[in-house]
This record gives C-alpha cells, structure tokens and sequence, in this order.
C-alpha cells in the first residue's frame, strides 16, 4: 500500500497501490449508484486568449497502465474543445458522484488516441451515433434541427452499413500528471488525498493528503 509524504498510509475507500485502479474502483461503484451517466465527467480546456472553457463528455476508459495510460473521452476534433485542445494541449476534469459524495479531478497533458483503438471504438457504437459523429459540425452554428437531420439522412444513405470513422473524431487521452480523490466528510471536514508524479511518464507516484 502506498505511503503518504506526511507518514501514515492510505486506508478504507482511499487504499490503493495506484490511482488508476482506485479511480476505476470509484467509478464502478458509482455506477451501481447514480441514476444515469456515472462516467459523465466536466472537462476543462484553455482557449487561444487563455480563457478556460468547460462541458461535459463521458469518460470512456480509464487505461490499465501504469506509466502510458490515461483518461480517454471521445469528441470531433473540430469542435471548441478540439480547437482549444490544438492550441494548449493541457486538460483538466472532474467527475462529482452525488449518490456516493465522491469526486476524482485529474489534470494533465493531452494526445489523440491511437487511430486503432478508437476505430475500435467507433466501431462499437449505435449506427446513429456513428452517423450522427459524420453529421454534426460540432460547436459550429448552425440555422435549424431541419438541416442537422437532412445531414443525418444524406450520409445514412452515403453510408447504409458501416460507416468508416470520420477524421474529424476521435479519442483524446488525458495523461495525469496529477490526480485527486475526494470524499464528503460531515460539516465540511472532507478527505482529500492527491496523487502526483513529476511526468506523465513517471512511474512513481507521491500521494499527499490536503486539507478540505
Ligand atoms: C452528460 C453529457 C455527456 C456528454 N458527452 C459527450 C462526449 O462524450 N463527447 C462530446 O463530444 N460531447 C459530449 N457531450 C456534449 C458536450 O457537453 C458539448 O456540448 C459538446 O462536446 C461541445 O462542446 P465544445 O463546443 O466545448 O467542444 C455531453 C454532454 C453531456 C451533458
């Protein structure tokens, strides 16, 4: 069991060898709890002026690797957060777990999925939301829902089996650098312990316990 740099070890919800199997743990249990979206996570990115943006997405894989995983989101690499992501490739989320009182935030430096694995991906979805991915123009405007769906009906004919992922979308995998678990303590006096390592390559971790 990992050690704080304060003394004194993890322990009850918060024991792990590593975040990355304690976030999936917090993540399944939360799924047997809340009622819709327990993987539903508010990701932040910083624009061309340096205004932070924020929107929800759905976390769809917390990676099993120690040193190359990460916290992987599919989106259209043209939209806003797509854009923002170009231009400053650093990224910071937080899921919030009413049901359980829980939250993980995670912060770090982004890349795109390997084009295999998010075909695989893609491919795995409901053929409506494959097209709907080639579809929209994410974040742009557009005039009316009557056009969005005259799309939808252009590239279903285009495309009545299987259609091949777009360019424009894909996956993006947060790389943390930095990764906290937070817990509701009763008037205010919360858990906090945040893992953090040097690099996203780092193996090692330091895990320090803040106060709420
Ligand atoms: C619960 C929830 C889950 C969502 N999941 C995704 C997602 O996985 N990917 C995505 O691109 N947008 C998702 N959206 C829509 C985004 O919040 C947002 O409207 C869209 O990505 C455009 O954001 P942007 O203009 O900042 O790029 C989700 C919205 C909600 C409320």
């Amino acid at each position: 069991m990992v050690e704080l740099t304060t003394g004194g070890r993890l322990s009850g919800i918060f024991a792990a060898d590593d975040p990355y199997s304690l976030a999936r743990a917090w993540l399944s249990e939360a799924e047997g709890s809340e009622p819709e979206d327990a993987n539903a996570v508010a990701l932040a990115t910083v624009d061309a002026r340096g205004l932070p943006n924020v929107r929800m997405v759905l976390l769809k894989e917390i990676e099993a690797s120690q040193n190359r995983g990460g916290f992987v989101f599919y989106t259209n690499f043209d939209s806003a957060k797509g854009q923002e992501i170009k231009v400053n490739s650093m990224a910071a989320m937080v899921f919030h777990w009413k049901s359980l009182r829980r939250s993980i935030r995670v912060r770090g430096p982004v890349e795109r999925v390997e084009d295999k694995q998010a075909d695989a991906y893609y491919a795995s979805r409901a053929y409506q939301s494959r097209i709907g991915a080639w579809a929209s123009k994410q974040s742009r405007p557009l005039a009316n829902r009557r056009s969005l769906l005259a799309e939808v009906a252009k590239l279903a004919a285009k495309y009545p089996r299987k259609p091949p992922r777009p360019p424009h979308w894909g996956g993006f995998r947060i790389r943390p650098v930095e990764i906290e678990f937070w817990s509701h303590g009763d008037f205010r006096l919360h858990d906090r312990f945040r893992w953090t390592r040097m690099t996203p390559d780092a193996a090692k971790w330091t895990v320090q316990r803040l106060s709420p």
